[in-house]
């Protein structure tokens, strides 16, 4: 495994790959801080690709003046050696000069989809994160790139992004990986003492109860909604910020479920920390390999 800083050599590492034509290349970016849902979408890369790269970048754009961008965990040997270990074949950890030199000043906006949930909370947040991807798609022009669906939102307004602009580049959303507890493994999980990441799991447990009340026949938004509030209100440790329902796909709001998947999406604050998790309602079954539904 090779640790790359400088976004030249990545792009020549990169287009070397490239050129020899019959290599693909998988992309995972993260923020490092890595637990086991980043290295479930590394296992997935490897399985469907030739060379993976992982980046470990924390990436200043898409943190808040008040948020945790400074406190932001960040161990890059220990990242190295978890992504060694999961045949990572390069690491590209740039410093933040490297992507913002001074003078930096073109930014990518998903309009509409940035707007709501995550974006209403956190201004700013998603053109950070479509500015800093939109750059490192070009640095390695990957195949496919890897994201979580714990991150409901950045995907879709990620996969906007690149049908829009026309990236090369296949977008793959894999399910969120959860501690046993149901808890959503999260780099932000680090700032949570033993009390509090018994309280978080609260998240989980009140989006399971509206999955069971839809499992039942609720279709009422409003209803749903309340099924996780209560849950959650119970915890005295959380603090709701938002729970919403939307069409899985458009982020359209719903008052009604119809066919199409349904996407319950929350934010609640233990302590100081702000966690975020979803579910998604009505999914298709998974499809095994012969096509027929499992
Ligand atoms: P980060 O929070 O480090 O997450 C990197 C990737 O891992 C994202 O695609 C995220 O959805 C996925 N991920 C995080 N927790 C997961 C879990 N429990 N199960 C499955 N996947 C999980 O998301 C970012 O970084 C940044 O916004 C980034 C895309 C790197 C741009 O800066």
């Amino acid at each position: 495994m090779k640790i790359i800083n400088l976004s030249q050599r990545m792009m020549s590492v990169a287009r070397q790959i490239r050129g020899e034509g019959n290599r693909t290349i998988g992309f995972v970016p993260t923020m490092g801080a890595l637990h086991a849902g980043h290295l479930s979408l590394v296992q997935a890369a490897r399985a469907r690709c030739d060379v993976i790269v992982v980046s470990v970048f924390v990436n200043p754009a898409q943190f808040g003046p008040k948020e945790d961008f400074t406190s932001y965990p960040r161990d890059l040997t220990h990242d190295s050696a978890l992504l060694a270990e999961s045949k990572v074949d390069y690491v590209f950890a740039p410093a933040v000069a490297e992507i913002y030199p001074k003078g930096f000043s073109t930014y990518v906006t998903v309009e509409g989809l940035s707007d709501q949930l995550e974006g209403t909370a956190r201004p700013g947040h998603f053109r950070g994160v479509t500015t800093v991807v939109a750059l490192l798609l070009n640095i390695i022009r990957p195949d496919f790139a890897f994201f979580g669906q714990k991150d409901a939102q950045q995907a879709i307004v990620i996969k906007q992004m690149v049908r829009d602009l026309a990236f090369d580049s296949e977008v793959v959303v894999l399910p969120t990986a959860r501690a046993e507890s149901g808890l959503a493994l999260s780099s932000r999980n680090d700032y949570l003492d033993d009390e509090q990441r018994k309280a978080a799991t609260v998240l989980y447990r009140g989006l399971s109860r509206a999955a069971a009340a839809y499992d039942d026949g609720e279709r009422n938004a409003a209803r749903l909604i309340e099924a996780v509030k209560s849950t959650v209100d119970a915890e005295p440790l959380a603090r709701i910020d938002y729970i919403s329902i939307n069409d899985a796909e458009t982020l359209e709001s719903l008052d009604e479920l119809d066919d199409r998947p349904a996407l319950i999406s929350m934010a609640a604050f233990i302590g100081n920390t702000r966690l975020i998790d979803n579910i998604v309602l009505g999914k298709a079954k998974k499809q095994d390999a012969s096509g027929a539904k499992a």
